[in-house]
């Protein structure tokens, strides 16, 4: 039989049913899980819950307490696509035309692929090695599965275009240590992934909590809600012009997925701050303040490198304000101040591209309706 005395020679042994008297929040990973198991007698209490450094079991869903995770999972399930539904004949004849599209255009739509097709791997595996070991809340748990799917799904629809369009495979997954402009902005993500992805990282002091919480802006306010919106808005921008619509219907879904990434991701940031208001210092905030003002430049010098000329009706200098922008639409987000007061979206179009309807079919390439188990053949 236990006694309180013994809770210290027993720390970290599976079974032990105390909670530890000193403030100490045992870290995320999977000594928690085990020290949570052993306490299985004990109903948890949404009171209890947290989205880090929780000592409520992460195996239990409910009760919910963050039903705003919940919500975006459900929804991103509804949101469900497959690349190869998307018609991608009309891409493959405009690409082998030698006149059909310009020398720009081709090189905007490699230098586009170049930074995606590694790039949603990069998501991938920050979520799947690093971000999933640190959040404690099974809800948040649940969305973040789900998005690391799509991530895999993205990965499959950037294949799934160079591969229709025959591009140099060696060339276009290259690009990310071939190409400057795309090599600076993931050597910008890399510390960052780094840090969750360490096996001794963990939670639980204030340090390591900023760094989680750096780690998790970079990631959604900065990668996927400012570093993939110039790609976005060119091949976009394309479709609309009637040109590469299969890829343009591509991107629009990987839009309205990203979109969620990201207010997820911000959602995560904002509950991170009630529950842990040490933790955004004015240090902190300054120090986020110079990664915003790095990536806006690292972003806009990847807009001059795919366009170096005007193309489509874009040119570089109007990403520079679009970029400033998103910028500020992001800091508000998550309660920061703004860096660049007056800046405009030259392009209101985008924001009807990101409240894309499921039933929207913008470029008349897919049959929209998605059916789960639609295909499924037992013989
Ligand atoms: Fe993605
Ligand atoms: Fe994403």
């Amino acid at each position: 039989m236990l006694s309180f005395e013994d809770e210290g020679k027993m720390n970290g042994i599976a079974g032990l049913a105390l909670q530890p008297k000193s403030a100490f929040v045992p870290a995320a990973g999977p000594a928690q899980e085990r020290f949570v198991a052993g306490n299985a007698f004990r109903r948890i209490r949404v009171e209890d819950k947290r989205i880090i450094n929780s000592k409520a079991d992460v195996n239990q869903l409910v009760p919910f307490k963050y039903k705003w995770a919940w919500d975006k999972y459900l929804s991103a399930c509804a949101n469900h696509w497959m690349p190869q539904e998307v018609n991608m004949s009309r891409d493959i004849a405009l690409w082998k035309d030698p006149n059909g599209l310009t020398a720009d255009e081709r090189r905007l739509v490699t230098r586009n692929l170049g930074f995606f097709v590694t790039a949603d791997s990069l998501a991938a595996n920050n979520i799947v090695l690093g971000t999933y070991r640190h959040i404690t809340a099974p809800e948040c748990r649940q969305y973040l599965l789900r998005q690391a799917f799509e991530e895999a799904i993205h990965t499959h629809a950037y294949q799934y275009i160079v591969e229709s369009l025959d591009l140099d495979e060696g060339e276009v997954f290259n690009a990310y240590n071939e190409i400057t402009s795309i090599r600076d902005k993931d050597e910008f993500l890399i510390p960052f992934i780094d840090t969750l992805t360490d096996p001794g990282f963990r939670t639980g002091t204030p340090e390591s909590d900023q760094a989680l919480l750096k780690s998790l802006i970079v990631f959604s306010c900065l990668m996927e809600g400012l570093f993939f919106y110039v790609g976005f808005v060119q091949i976009l921008a394309l479709g609309r012009q009637n040109k590469m619509t299969g890829a343009a219907e591509q991107y629009m879904y990987i839009l309205r997925d990203e979109s969620m990434h990201c207010n997820f991701g911000i959602d995560l940031v904002n509950q991170i701050k009630l529950e842990n208001p040490h933790l955004w210092t004015p240090q902190f905030r300054e120090e986020l303040h110079e990664l915003f003002r790095r990536a806006v430049d690292l972003e806009y010098r990847y807009a001059e490198d795919t366009m170096p000329r005007g193309v489509l009706g874009l040119n570089a200098p109007m990403f520079k304000e679009y970029l400033r922008f998103i910028s500020n639409r992001r800091c508000q987000q998550i309660g920061l101040d703004t860096l660049y007061p007056g800046a405009s979206n030259p392009f209101p179009w985008m924001s009807e591209m990101i409240d894309l309807k499921k039933e929207r079919n913008f470029f008349e390439t897919r049959v929209i309706e998605y059916q789960t188990g639609g295909a499924l053949n037992w013989d």
